[in-house]
């Protein structure tokens, strides 16, 4: 991809933080982090993440491993937006997030972001219907009859058509997760960060699972950042980043999952049918 050298990222010509040569929306990474720390504490601070540069393209699917404690979760956070970095600088679908308040951060994040955690935080009282459209009715303060209609759409899509008035509790594991995914698709967002996703999962469950957010990736051209122990998982992702100790260590393309130059170069796209491998179906039971 040519670098451009113009556009509103376009920084004071000067290196560090405040520099970034790529353009923003419409073609620009989905994610960049330039010299991003986190430290937590105030008498005894911990420095979890040091000076991380990281940039994630559009439709790239990417593991993110590494060892307990290592920074994995507290760098999604930042990416994520629940939580602001101690310093450097994070760029998200082309915004320069230092500059914008809470209420900007929640609306970059309700735009451009979906969320898939390893505990899939469905509220109980509520429907797998009504879930996947608590996204939809946040932004728009109530439930449009589109909300619903993508709602539906959405969990036919994760295999659970005849699963829409089910309750959490009603649901199996590998289910509820699938829930859970179409949430995190609800508004349609660029990039889908998920920790652990199939840590909670059977192996039969998280094939499932992954081979979904694999599809998801290939049809609605969504990028992935994935948190994940799980080395089967890992080896099914385009790229490979390997976080220790607040470092990243290794950023590798996964050539088994490739068949050509990526979107960077570094990786491509997946050879799978994964529709297919993952087996979901509104006829299953
Ligand atoms: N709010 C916090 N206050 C203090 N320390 C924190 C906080 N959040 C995380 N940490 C510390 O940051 C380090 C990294 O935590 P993090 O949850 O990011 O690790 P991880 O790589 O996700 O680990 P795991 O694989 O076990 O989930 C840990 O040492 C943790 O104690
Ligand atoms: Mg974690």
């Amino acid at each position: 991809m040519a670098e451009r050298t113009t556009g509103p990222l376009d920084g004071s010509g000067t290196q560090g933080p405040g520099t970034f040569p790529e353009r923003g929306q419409n073609g620009g990474p989905v994610v960049l982090l330039n010299k991003v720390t986190k430290s937590f504490g105030d008498t005894v601070v911990t420095h979890v993440l040091k000076e991380i540069d990281f940039r994630l393209e559009r439709r790239e699917f990417t593991a993110l491993i590494g060892p307990s404690g290592s920074g994995k979760s507290t760098l999604l956070n930042l990416i994520g937006l629940l939580d602001r970095p101690t310093g450097g600088r994070i760029d998200l679908d082309g915004a320069d997030t230092r500059e914008l308040d809470e209420t900007g951060l929640t609306r970059l994040r309700g735009r451009a972001i979906g969320f898939v955690f390893q505990f899939h935080h469905l509220l109980p009282a509520f429907t797998a219907l009504e879930n996947v459209m608590l996204p939809g009715i946040a932004r728009d303060g109530r439930a449009r009859k589109a909300l619903r209609e993508r709602a539906s759409e959405l969990l036919g899509r994760v295999g659970l058509s005849n699963r829409l008035g089910y309750k959490p509790a009603e649901l199996s594991g590998g289910q509820q997760q699938r829930v859970a995914i179409a949430r995190a698709l609800s508004l349609s967002p660029k990039l889908i960060l998920a920790d652990e996703p199939t840590g909670n999962l059977d192996s039969q469950a998280s094939d499932q699972v992954f081979g979904l957010l694999r599809e998801i990736n290939r049809t609605e051209q969504t990028a992935f950042l994935v948190v994940t122990h799980d080395t089967r998982m890992a080896a099914r992702c385009d790229r490979i980043v390997e976080l220790v100790d607040g470092r990243i260590t290794g950023d590798r393309p996964n050539r088994a999952e490739t068949d050509g130059p990526g979107p960077n170069g570094k990786g491509g796209r997946p050879q799978r049918d994964y529709g297919k491998a993952s087996g979901l179906g509104d006829g299953e039971s």
